[in-house]
């Protein structure tokens, strides 16, 4: 997209219910009407339905179910998370290419999606099924404060931030689940994955949004879910993909500040707390009560001898007993 076409877009969208005459578009994007003219045409062009009335001027009607930087950012008044967008028709996995960039000098902030991953991945090396134009895939480069060990605030911090965006734009009841699991209805409808190398984090973020039940593999399809079968419409993933970065900004800039108040929230929508888990690291497992997060995100287990054991994030396998 060209200057002209993102100013018009950031226009149309601000303008919040009815029409905004040419007069004010010009104005507002800073444009000449010849160039208001191009521009309007350029985003009619790639599927953006505009209403062009020679009376009331003209609005925005219905946006194109594709990811763009540009679409974004319009929506978007970023402060870290991304302030820098890039959209990917495809890749192997989003973190991959978030990856590359950490060991760049390049700053926290810059947030990857890509429209079908190959290989996308979720947590202990499980298959994250990203099929094309269904959901939102996409990864983000941080450079925490803290320490690796503390690497597990941003899981929780993220996964609490999706889960209150997907209650705000739907009205469904999203829960999380120490540590990386956002649930709709008992199912798993989006998740987390943190990884971590010297100085940098990445925030990878899978939403099933619009998937159909038949695009989750046989195996999938009793415990996964996505925003369009629980709540029975589509979502407008451009729209929900600003909400979500403004969300997880918010989100991590609580995080550093006072990351207490970050689990406080997380608790009040979690459903692992206050459960009887046998939680498996490799060979070892441990069976207690999970009863708080601490200061670094891990969760602290009170077991039968009355001794707390605390679990970090990484391979492990949590089950109710
Ligand atoms: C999990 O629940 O196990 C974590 C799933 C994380 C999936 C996202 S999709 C974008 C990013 N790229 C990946 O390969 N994985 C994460």
């Amino acid at each position: 997209m060209t200057d002209g076409t993102t100013a018009i877009l950031d226009a149309l969208h601000h303008q919040a219910s009815g029409y905004l005459t040419l007069a004010e578009l010009q104005q507002r994007a800073g444009l000449s009407a010849s160039r208001v003219a191009d521009g309007l045409a350029e985003l009619q062009q790639r599927g953006y339905q505009i209403e062009v009335n020679p009376h009331f001027g003209c609005r925005l009607v219905e946006t194109p179910d594709q990811l763009t930087a540009d679409g974004i950012r319009a929506l978007l008044a970023a402060r870290v998370i991304g302030r820098e967008i890039q959209v990917f028709a495809e890749t192997t996995s989003t973190n991959d290419v978030v990856a590359r960039l950490a060991r760049t000098a390049t700053p926290e902030g810059i947030t990857v999606f890509a429209e079908a991953q190959t290989a996308g991945r979720g947590r202990r090396g499980r298959v994250w099924h990203s099929p094309r134009g269904t959901g939102l895939w996409f990864s983000v480069l941080l450079r925490p404060p803290w320490p690796l060990e503390a690497h597990t605030r941003l899981t929780i911090a993220a996964g609490s931030a999706v889960a209150r965006t997907i209650r705000q734009c739907t009205q469904l009841d999203a829960r999380v689940k120490w540590p990386n699991d956002v649930t709709v209805q008992g199912r798993k409808v989006a998740g987390v994955l943190t990884e971590a190398g010297p100085g940098y984090a990445i925030l990878g973020i899978g939403v099933n949004v619009n998937t159909t039940a038949a695009a989750f593999p046989a195996e999938l399809r009793e415990q996964a879910t996505s925003l369009r079968l629980a709540s029975g419409r589509g979502q407008d993933r451009v729209e929900l993909a600003a909400r979500l970065l403004a969300a997880l900004d918010a989100e991590y800039a609580r995080a550093q500040a006072d990351f207490d108040a970050v689990a406080a929230a997380w608790a009040e929508r979690c459903d692992t707390l206050g459960q009887q888990l046998v939680v498996t690291m490799g060979t070892r497992r441990v069976e207690g009560l999970a009863h708080a997060l601490d200061g670094d995100g891990a969760l602290l287990l009170r077991k039968d001898n009355g001794q707390i054991e605390r679990i970090c994030g990484g391979d492990i396998v949590v089950e109710r007993t």
